[in-house]
């Protein structure tokens, strides 16, 4: 029997689901470790470390994803946590950390995550400030919507002043940041954090290898600066100069934005994590409802429904299936059930729902909004699609993003043609990498265009073992793409250094070997058609 519409709404409002978003070694795994550490999933850090040599649930999900080197893996981490200031018998809230590929490479995947999220957590290495990736990740956030808190980690080390880092965060991507956790002493000397809201000192002791969650003092003011002198002193000055320039958090702001609350953390030394882990719950929203292709909003009391995010293939050599992953958007899902699918019209049992944490899967029996299912041997799914039962419901597809990377993609052996078609059409309906087509090019050897250059390495990798079709790439001189249309596309294919393809959706991409030839064109022919690919549909 389904429940009531009250209790889910009691299980949307304890529930977060968000990422993390950061440049490679800005020390997202270590931070995903330290918040399970903090929510007990695991009762040591250190296995990312190495500091412990302890295997968990955590560590395998990390370590397979830096084994295969190429991180095709986006799954999420549940886990519970009880803030500090619950009441007795509160319900804890229930934490969904759902992972981004950890790749130095981006691709299509990692936009993909986002659309799953309702806030993210922008990580930060307090040495190196915004990193390109960082920055990349959080225009996404913008562009959808979602709120961002920001974590400026490794204060456990040398590195730059907090106001300059913070000025960089609102010169460079226009967002105020607010600071609810001061650091106490520079960096590379982390005593603790003023907690700007209560006007305290939290201070930290370190804990041997940076493995236990690590002992905090609650000072006052005067015990603070008796303890800490003039670097108590600074750490007020520096917020209060903060707060009189209107940097003070607000919530509405922060939703809508335009603010980003900031804490500075050492994830190493597991300093700031709770602190990290109870702004999430304070201050980041619930799952809500989300607007149809109609336009008409589901809430998250309607009946079931879930947008697929992400469809992955062969993840380890024992389970050689499909998964796609949903993100659930309203009402309660019960394993069994038959949902509809509505790309298709036709029902979808789910059996075979579960959640995945690295090489482990657990069936999952009953999950709500914000939560993220599994769905196994699910060969009709692919991202973006809707699942729903009762009314019919089909949420707008999730954008693809702006090809970067071109590469024309063959079979080695003309005898394996078929299979080879199977595959690359399969692998484009996934979404693994969008297919480009013209007539010049036939249909042997289709163009793939990717946002990353590793989605190439995954079709060739998952051509050979779910296809046994050995395929090559060659990768083709173009960088920018603009989408045409049919009146523009005969003057385009005309030009040197610019070929015009259809994509699978149908949408006309004029392809340009680099900005200058694009910028030059469209001096050259005004009335062309060119419009940029950010977030086409
Ligand atoms: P990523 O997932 O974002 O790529 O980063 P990861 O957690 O793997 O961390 C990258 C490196 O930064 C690791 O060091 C990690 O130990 C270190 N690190 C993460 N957080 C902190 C922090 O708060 N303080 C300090 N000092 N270091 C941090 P490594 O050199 O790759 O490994 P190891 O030598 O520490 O084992």
């Amino acid at each position: 029997m389904s429940s009531s519409a009250s209790t889910i709404a009691d299980e949307v409002a304890r529930r977060r689901t968000f990422a993390i978003i950061s440049h490679p070694d800005a020390g997202k795994s270590t931070m995903t470790e330290a918040l399970a550490l903090h929510a007990r999933v695991i009762n040591e850090a250190g296995a990312i470390h190495g500091k412990a040599g302890r295997k968990s649930t955590v560590s395998d999900w990390m370590e397979m994803e830096k084994a295969r080197g190429i991180s095709v893996s986006s799954t999420a981490l549940q886990f519970n946590y009880t803030p500090s200031g619950a009441a007795e018998g509160d319900e804890p809230a229930v934490i969904n950390l759902v992972d981004t590929p950890g790749h130095a490479d981006f691709s299509e995947d990692t936009y993909r995550v986002l659309t799953a999220v309702d806030a993210a957590v922008m990580l930060i290495d307090a040495a190196k400030g915004l990193e390109p990736q960082t920055l990349k990740l959080f225009q996404v956030c913008r562009h959808r919507g979602i709120p961002v808190i920001t974590v400026i980690n490794k204060w456990d080390r040398p590195g730059r002043t907090p106001l300059e880092l913070l000025d960089e965060i609102s010169e460079r991507i226009g967002l105020t940041p607010t600071p609810l956790f001061w650091p106490v002493g520079i960096a590379g000397d982390f005593r603790g954090l003023r907690d700007v809201r209560k006007d305290e000192y939290v201070h930290f002791t370190r804990t041997a290898g940076g493995a236990k969650i690590a002992p905090e003092e609650h000072l006052s003011t005067d015990d603070a600066l008796d303890r800490e002198g003039d670097v108590w002193a600074e750490a007020v000055e520096e917020t209060e100069l903060m707060t009189e320039m209107g940097q003070g958090h607000d919530q509405e702001m922060f939703l809508a934005g335009q603010t980003s609350p900031v804490i500075f953390t050492s994830a190493i030394l597991n300093f700031g994590v709770r602190q990290l882990l109870e702004a999430l719950v304070e201050l980041a929203p619930a799952p809500h409802a989300r607007a149809a292709v109609d336009e008409s909003e589901r809430e998250v009391t309607d009946p079931f429904s879930a947008v697929v995010f992400k469809v992955q293939a062969g993840m380890d050599a024992a389970h050689r299936d499909r998964l796609a992953f949903m993100r659930i958007v309203s009402g309660e899902f019960e394993r069994g059930m038959v949902v509809q699918h509505a790309q298709t019209g036709k029902p979808f049992a789910t059996k075979y729902a579960m959640t995945v944490v690295g090489r482990d899967r657990e069936t999952v029996e009953t999950a709500y909004p914000g939560d993220v299912v599994g769905l196994v041997n699910a060969n009709a799914l692919a991202p973006g699609d809707t699942l729903y039962d009762g009314a019919k419901v089909q949420f707008p597809p999730i954008p693809s993003f702006a090809p970067e990377h071109f590469a024309v993609v063959r079979a080695d052996s003309a005898g394996k043609y078929k299979q080879f078609r199977k595959g690359i059409e399969q692998l484009g309906t996934e979404g693994v990498v969008q297919l480009l087509r013209n007539d010049v090019r036939g249909d042997a050897s289709p163009v793939m265009a990717a946002v990353g250059p590793m989605q190439f390495e995954v079709v060739v990798a998952r051509m050979k073992t779910e296809f046994n079709v050995a395929a090559q790439v060659e990768h083709l001189g173009y960088s920018v793409a603009r989408r045409t249309d049919a009146a523009s596309a005969d003057e385009l294919n005309r030009q040197r250094g610019v070929e015009v393809f259809e994509r699978t959706d149908g949408a006309l991409l004029a392809l340009f070997s680099d900005k200058w030839r694009l910028q030059y064109i469209e001096k050259e022919h005004p009335d062309l058609t060119l419009e940029p690919l950010v977030a086409a549909a």
